[in-house]
């Protein structure tokens, strides 16, 4: 039945489950379990084996394919091969695509000024490296951006990008990273340029060009910052209030061991969003270890944490799913990012199943059943409209 090489050996112990994970999540009522895909994972036949199976994973995040800097690398000159072939396996898969992202400070093109990378946030630790970063300051000390000229640029982006994979794409993220720590709005060069009034007119422009997609607002530290999280429902809020549609919040969920909220207090947090008439979705799951080299206590705590990622998801009608930002510790975008900092997925670097791995899967077998299936009921139909995006709010859960 297996097909996947998974080495039951490595799920050794009482109770452990051999499954596969978007097989799993979607008997559990989710609508996928999906991973981050980057074009250099076909050259590892093991992980890509793993990969590429619809029963592992049901849906795919192109991981830098679809930024700014990839799909516009100068301006008006769009380019969209390696997205495309990306999509293109996706498809022959049979697996789905969430589409990531259109208006982000980072990874835009330089547009004639580069600074070096890469970019720091002392506050939140969180350090962004990778290609044409820093280009904020580039846009943003350039001077040159007016309302006009910034309405142009950005709507212009999204269009052509939009029609581009117009079809393709079950959701959109259509603003990424838009918020501080601190809950204030992130000075990018869109805030700059237009005030709070771009979230409104990306989402209207993104809605207009590819009405049949979900379009998600997404953030990383949406999970456990109270300050962060009323900034997402405060961007969410400003969208519908201008009649725009916002159909979901992406929680990036970049954790780190012995900093993840519980379940009960991520499934606290997701209510929040759903209380909005919002779908929710983890979107870029990594539970990174502090302290390498990894051993057994840290790896049975990250897989305790996995369990309640993935468990707060369960727990909430309205969590469609689960993204993983790649799934194997030789493919982890962890290392280079924050130093010192590894193993944070649920294979290892020889694409075996970690303890993560069973402690997901054995939570995913035991919810079998328990939900509906995905789109069968009313609150997770595929057809949520603007109409329900801006319904009066349901009941939240209790504050604990
Ligand atoms: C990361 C990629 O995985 C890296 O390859 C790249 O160098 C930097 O960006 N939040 C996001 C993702 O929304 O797009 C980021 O992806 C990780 C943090």
């Amino acid at each position: 039945m297996r097909t996947t090489g998974f080495v039951a050996a490595a799920l050794a112990g009482p109770g452990a489950v051999l499954g596969q994970l978007n097989q799993l999540a979607k008997d559990a009522g989710l609508m996928y379990f999906g991973t981050a895909f980057s074009p250099s994972d076909v050259n590892d036949a093991a992980y890509y084996k793993i990969e590429s199976d619809v029963r592992n994973f049901g849906q795919i995040t192109p991981d830098n394919a679809q930024k700014w800097d990839a799909t516009e690398p100068s301006r008006g000159r769009f380019s969209y091969g390696a997205a495309d072939s990306i999509i293109a396996r996706a498809t022959a898969n049979k697996q789905i695509m969430r589409c990531h992202t259109l208006v982000w400070y980072s990874q835009l093109p330089g547009w004639g000024k580069s600074l070096p990378s890469p970019e720091y946030s002392a506050r939140s630790g969180v350090l962004f490296s990778g290609t044409g970063l820093l280009t904020r300051r580039a846009l943003v000390t350039s001077g040159s951006w007016t309302k006009e000229t910034m309405t142009s640029v950005m709507e212009s982006h999204i269009s052509n990008v939009m029609t581009h994979f117009k079809g393709k794409c079950y959701a959109w993220d259509v603003v990424n990273e838009a918020l501080e720590d601190n809950g204030t709005y992130r000075q990018n060069p869109f805030l700059k340029a237009l005030g709070d009034s771009y979230f409104a007119m990306a989402f209207k422009k993104a809605a207009a060009t590819d009405p049949g997609t979900k379009l998600y607002y997404n953030d990383y530290n949406l999970e456990y910052f109270p300050v962060k999280a009323d900034g997402a429902v405060r961007i969410a809020k400003l969208v519908q209030a201008a009649g725009v549609p916002i159909h979901g919040i992406g929680l990036q969920a970049h954790m780190s061991v012995g900093r993840t909220p519980t379940r009960e207090n991520l499934t606290w947090t997701l209510n929040k969003y759903t209380a909005l008439g919002l779908d929710v979705a983890y979107t870029e799951l990594d539970v990174r270890i502090k302290t390498m080299p990894s051993n057994a206590t840290t790896l049975q705590a990250q897989a305790k944490e996995y369990e309640w990622i993935v468990g707060s998801c369960l727990d909430v009608p309205r969590c469609v799913g689960v993204t993983v930002w790649g799934f194997g510790d030789a493919h982890s975008w962890i290392p280079s990012t924050f130093p010192g900092a590894g193993d944070s997925n649920l294979f290892d670097k020889q694409s075996r199943p970690k303890p993560a791995y069973s402690s997901v899967s054995a939570l995913l077998a035991s919810a079998s059943g328990k939900r509906p299936p995905w789109g069968s009921t009313p609150a997770t139909t595929l057809a949520t409209t603007v109409a329900s995006a801006t319904a009066a709010p349901a009941p939240t859960a209790a504050a604990a």
